[in-house]
């Protein structure tokens, strides 16, 4: 990885994004092994600052920068000075001046992780800011694949939701094309922002022809924290209509698998049999988590000692 921080995908080389998958797959492996013992970080220190809820992003950062050797503080905004109305920028100086390596920042406004590398010396890492990019979610999504079909290039991603305040889709969209997926994309017109077939997606007219063919079928969580309302009549037409069930699967390839990043709203955008039946890798996806971030983590302490 060229820069101090990480960011986003859509800067990002096809180059950069295969040596995290290929370096999260050995992760991986060590931790399937039950190996969770790494030194890439002795004597390193990150702090994992939290302005909006998350249970696998914090929880896999945290246990990712442990298990290679870091010292790891978790502040929630809720409970930092933050309520006195510091701003970020001087939060992030003040975690500067502590000599603390790394600032996993998760925070409601895009471009917040962007202000806050431009202004602090430890190494920034997006893990999700607003509607703008989830940067080591959708690498999780990519090593999850990789590791089913052994390459991602040719394969075919269809991803269903609440696509117009996702962040993960558009990480996807990025990380995905870049190493060669073709990409599909279905929702109510409402949840379809402008200009994502202009970065590549296939914009379908039907879930049926999102899901023709595909290789991977990811459902994207109904954000209603997000929305006004009024982007469609209730959850449970939103199921009926747009959610992919067993009927719908049927237009993917055979054996195709179903992702979703959660939190789940069950039985909204999957139905209950997709989320617990053979060909879920929602839970793979979480070990993926822990095992890519190790790999982020890892590869900037690195470029910081190549320096
Ligand atoms: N996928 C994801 O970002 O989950 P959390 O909100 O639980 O971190």
């Amino acid at each position: 990885m060229k820069e101090k921080d990480l960011l986003g995908l859509l800067h990002l080389s096809a180059e950069e994004i295969d040596e995290i998958l290929s370096l999260g797959l050995e992760m991986k492996r060590r931790l399937k092994s039950g190996d969770k013992t790494g030194s890439a970080l002795a004597g390193k220190s990150a702090v994992t600052l939290f302005y909006e809820n998350s249970t696998r992003t914090r929880t896999s950062f945290e246990l990712a920068a442990k298990f290679l050797g870091a010292q790891v503080v978790n502040i929630a905004a809720s409970s930092s000075s933050v309520q006195k109305g510091e701003t970020l920028v001087d939060t992030g100086k003040t975690l500067d001046a502590m000599k603390n390596d790394f600032i996993i920042i998760r925070h409601p406004m895009g471009g917040a992780p962007k202000l806050l590398a431009e202004t602090v010396k430890a190494h920034v890492v997006n893990a999700g800011d607003g509607m703008n990019e989830h940067p080591t979610q959708a690498l999780l999504d990519m090593l999850t694949m990789r590791e089913n079909f052994g390459r991602i290039e040719g394969l075919k991603v269809a991803i269903l939701g609440d696509i117009r305040h996702s962040r993960v889709a558009k990480s996807n969209l990025f990380g995905l094309k870049k190493l060669g997926a073709e990409v599909s994309m279905y929702a109510p017109r409402t949840l379809i922002p402008e200009g994502l077939d202009r970065m590549g997606a296939k914009i379908c007219s039907s879930r049926e022809e999102a899901v023709e063919g595909a290789d991977v079928v990811m459902g994207l969580r109904i954000q209603l924290e997000r929305q006004k309302g009024g982007n469609f009549p209730s959850l449970g037409e939103y199921a009926k209509y747009y959610g992919a069930n067993e009927e719908l699967m049927k237009y993917a390839k055979p054996g195709a698998l179903v992702m979703h990043p959660g939190p789940v709203n069950r039985g909204v955008e999957l139905t209950c049999g997709l989320i617990d039946g053979e060909t879920s890798r929602i839970e793979e996806q979480v070990l993926s988590g822990v095992a890519v971030r190790m790999a982020v983590l890892s590869l900037l302490a690195k470029e910081e000692t190549a320096c």
